[in-house]
């Protein structure tokens, strides 16, 4: 370990820095994403779904074997529930492939006209024809639900947890909504919502705390190297930063592990005066749906789901964590590194994995104000 820098691995070296996250992931960075996401694929048809086997020992064989036959091999192996997941999918699709086809004869404007649909009718821009076959828009849906379900219900997951956990925070918030908000029915997607100021720090702040993906997006070095830090790191290494790590860099936030929205707003009140710069200081250092090539193409999706959910939840619903419930927190008798009770825990499988928060409901007592 060298300051800001862990090697962890013969040739994987990971770094937790703003700066390094910058060398390494902007559109010039002279990287492309590493082996581990080819790793991923389930057949060589299927180049969207991501993977979990990074640092495996094995990663290069398993590189090595997939388009010789081991894809097949995996999927005798593949258990039961991922079989049926795969069969869902597969009937899904096939039933909005056959729609699309049947409302071609429709006016525009009786079409459904979902994320299907546009993906459908996109084009080549060369040759005309359809930019996605069959195989191809599977893939894509199989890539959409894994990376537009999981990481949304995470992040949820994280608002709902920290929220649950400081009463005068979940009140403040509360309050935020139900004042701006006369109406469950008045929060839509739109500029109101989007002012709720409170709202957008509550949640930048949980999902600071709730990494999807907590571990490095590897990227391999190009021939020529890089500069990372000032450092040069030749053709061949991989390179990354973990954003569990950067979300709680010490450095940038000084008191990394507390729960506290006002650090995104400048000049909030609570003893803690934001100025411009210490807010765009953990600003830049915040990347929750990745950047340069590669980043999140869901994230407009995403934001919305998420402000919508939290919105309507918060102003129809009184929350509280279930009384008793151990789902979710650290504790001391898990041991070095998940002691907090004040943290989600996470575990790392690519995604994010948690237990909990267990939350209870019930309708809210006062509706608007
Ligand atoms: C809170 C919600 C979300 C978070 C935090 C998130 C985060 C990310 C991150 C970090 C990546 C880069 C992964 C990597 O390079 O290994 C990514 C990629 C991606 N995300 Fe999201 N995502 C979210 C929701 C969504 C949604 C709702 C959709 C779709 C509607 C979506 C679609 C995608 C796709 C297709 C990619 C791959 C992009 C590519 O390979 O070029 N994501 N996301």
């Amino acid at each position: 370990m060298y300051g800001s820098r862990i090697r962890v691995a013969p040739n994987t070296v990971v770094f937790c820095d703003p700066q390094a996250h910058a060398d390494i992931y902007s559109y010039k960075s002279n990287v492309q994403r590493s082996k581990f996401y080819t790793a991923f694929q389930r057949d060589d048809r299927d180049k969207t779904t991501l993977n979990t086997i990074c640092r495996s020992p094995f990663l290069d064989l398993l590189v090595w074997l997939k388009p010789r036959g081991v894809n097949r091999l995996f999927a005798l192996l593949t258990p039961p529930p991922i079989q049926r997941y795969y069969q869902f999918v597969f009937d899904s699709v096939s039933k909005r492939i056959a729609l699309q086809k049947a409302q071609v004869t429709k006016p525009e404007a009786e079409r459904r006209k979902d994320l299907f649909y546009f993906l459908c009718e996109a084009r080549n821009a060369d040759t005309g024809l359809p930019a996605y076959d069959d195989i191809d828009l599977r893939a894509e849906a199989n890539l959409l639900i894994i990376a537009g379900s999981d990481t949304t219900a995470i992040s949820l997951s994280g608002i709902f947890f920290y929220l649950t956990g400081d009463q005068h925070r979940y009140q403040k918030l509360v309050r935020e909504l139900r004042t701006t908000f006369k109406s469950v029915d008045d929060i839509v997607y739109g500029p109101t919502l989007n002012n709720c100021t409170y709202l957008k720090a509550c949640i930048d702040k949980s999902m600071r705390l709730t990494p999807t993906g907590p571990s490095e997006l590897s990227r391999d070095v190009l021939p020529g190297g890089i500069k990372i830090l000032g450092q040069y790191y030749p053709q061949g290494t991989i390179v990354g930063t973990s954003a569990w790590a950067d979300s709680r860099n010490q450095e940038v936030y000084g008191d990394p592990e507390i729960f506290r929205p006002e650090r995104w707003i400048v000049g909030d009140e609570q003893g803690y005066p934001n100025t411009k710069e210490d807010v765009a200081r953990i600003r830049r250092n915040f990347f929750p749906f990745a950047s340069g090539p590669g980043n999140c193409v869901g994230q407009n999706v995403a934001m919305s789901e998420i402000m919508l959910v939290a919105a309507r939840t918060l102003h129809r619903l009184d929350v509280r964590r279930a009384p008793g419930s151990t789902m979710g927190p650290g504790a001391p008798e898990l041991g070095w590194g998940s002691r907090d009770r004040k943290q989600l825990q996470l575990a790392d499988a690519y995604i994010a994995l948690r237990r909990g928060p267990e939350v209870q409901f019930r309708k809210a007592a006062v509706q608007g104000s």
